[in-house]
């Protein structure tokens, strides 16, 4: 089994849709992740593609928490990273791949100068890789009609920068894009 990690390059978005189509089974990734391409969001995505055939991919957009800063109205802002989506066929699943790229993509990412990564979703899958509970550091995140219990099992932070913050409170918000589907 030949599989390469590699930058999502022009040509890659028909394969991607469908992956993200077959993954989630439905359109809604799909659609935000073809709004996210359209804005120019795209710049941090990666494909795996194994024996040349693209069969999985990571994406991450730019985020920030935003904190009370303890003096007055002023808030503090940290900038980092939200990893979403990620997806492997289904056929593929459970092989090795998204693990794969989450290796290599948070490798390529170690220098570079974001706060933090999040992400909502299988706390047993992304702790391999570093990520807590962000609410054990007070970050939290809202999103119209899923309950903040079910939110917070799954909102997970990896700090780039240590020591981890522990915010008095603070809010992540992913770009636009990801509430208005
Ligand atoms: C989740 C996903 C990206 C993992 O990629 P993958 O290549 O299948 O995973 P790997 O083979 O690298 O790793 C397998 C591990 O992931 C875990 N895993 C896979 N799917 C999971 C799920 N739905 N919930 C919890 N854990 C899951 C497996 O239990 C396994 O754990 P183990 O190594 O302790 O046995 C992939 O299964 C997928 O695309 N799922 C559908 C879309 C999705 O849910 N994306 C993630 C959104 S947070």
């Amino acid at each position: 089994m030949s599989i390469v990690i590699r930058r999502e390059q022009p040509g890659d978005s028909e394969a991607i849709s469908s992956i993200l189509e077959s993954a989630f089974e439905g359109s809604v990734e799909s659609q935000l992740v073809n709004q996210l391409r359209v804005n120019q969001a795209t710049e941090l995505s990666w494909v795996a593609e194994l024996n040349g055939e693209v069969v999985a991919q990571i994406l991450y957009t730019p985020s920030q928490i935003h904190s009370p800063s303890g003096s007055g109205e002023e808030t503090q802002c940290l900038n980092g990273l939200g990893l979403a989506p990620l997806s492997v066929l289904p056929k593929y699943q459970n092989q090795g791949i998204g693990s794969l790229l989450m290796e290599e993509t948070l490798k390529e990412l170690e220098n570079n100068e974001h706060d933090f990564i999040i992400v909502l979703g299988h706390p047993n899958f992304y702790k391999k890789f570093g990520f807590t509970p962000a609410v054990e550091y007070n970050v939290r995140c809202e999103f119209e009609g899923i309950p903040a219990e079910a939110i917070e099992e799954a909102f997970l932070i990896l700090w780039k920068k240590v020591p981890a913050l522990k915010l008095e409170e603070g809010l992540a918000r992913y770009r636009e894009e990801f509430y208005e589907s």
